[in-house]
């Protein structure tokens, strides 16, 4: 990148390593344009929070999806926004050591076993970042997706670093190692895309999915009638 120095106006060629904007895309002139047509348009911003981080997408999507006497399972090595996706969502959560697969299996069955014991019934999802953010390593994904499906659990990733750097075209961890994707991924804008966004896709109608995130549509919907009466 070119450094320039405000006191003198000079410039050099630096290389910087604490960027997140991975690919250079904030200096690509076609969107820089496009930027500033949809600014001089719209405006700069949209005049409120509207969940526009990575972070709030973790904190929604974790705390949406799962509640109070469900199970997630979640790397030691997490982002924090997962760990306060889960404090929120009230639900169990069980910590296995860093991409450690026969720990995340000890976790499940020992959970699966006090539910069993209970007589209640079992609802867990497998939560990791794709490309740790500390390490800079990848999770296993074929083997969380066996771990996680044998076990009828969600499977969740967290794609921050890894969209448009990891696989051959950027895709993201299921590109790089040629497996199918995790039900639920979470990503964010403002690494190597350089924007501003939280975005969770989900990528198949999952049973254990649409039971819990059918609750939860219910309960906003009766909410919303409640205020509305009031
Ligand atoms: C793995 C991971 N997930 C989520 C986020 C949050 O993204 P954002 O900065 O868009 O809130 C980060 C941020 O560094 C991260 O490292």
């Amino acid at each position: 990148m070119l450094l320039r120095d405000t006191k003198d106006g000079t410039s050099r060629e630096q290389v910087l390593l604490a960027s997140n904007s991975y690919l250079d895309l904030a200096n690509v002139p076609e969107l820089k344009q496009a930027m500033a047509n949809a600014v001089l348009e719209w405006g700069t911003g949209s005049g409120g929070a509207r969940l526009t981080t990575g972070y709030m997408a973790n904190v929604g999507t974790i705390s949406a999806l799962c509640g109070k006497g469900d199970y997630v399972f979640s790397d030691e090595l997490n982002h924090a926004s997962i760990i306060d996706g889960i404090r929120l969502s009230r639900s169990k959560c069980l910590v296995y050591k860093h991409n450690d697969m026969a720990d995340l299996e000890r976790a499940i069955l020992e959970a699966k076993d006090a539910v069993a014991k209970s007589g209640a019934e079992f609802r867990g999802m497998v939560v990791t970042d794709a490309v740790f953010s500390m390490d800079g390593d990848l999770a296993n994904l074929p083997e969380l997706l066996r771990i996680a499906h044998g076990h009828d659990c969600l499977l969740m990733i967290d794609e921050a670093h890894a969209t448009g750097v990891i696989g051959k075209t950027g895709r993201g961890l299921a590109e790089h190692y040629g497996c199918e994707h995790a039900d639920v991924t979470v990503g964010t804008l403002s690494k190597a895309v350089a924007a501003e966004g939280g975005l969770v896709v989900v990528w198949k109608k999952n049973p254990v999915f649409s039971k819990p995130a059918a609750q939860f549509l219910k309960s906003l919907k009766e909410e919303l009638e409640k205020s509305q009466n009031n």
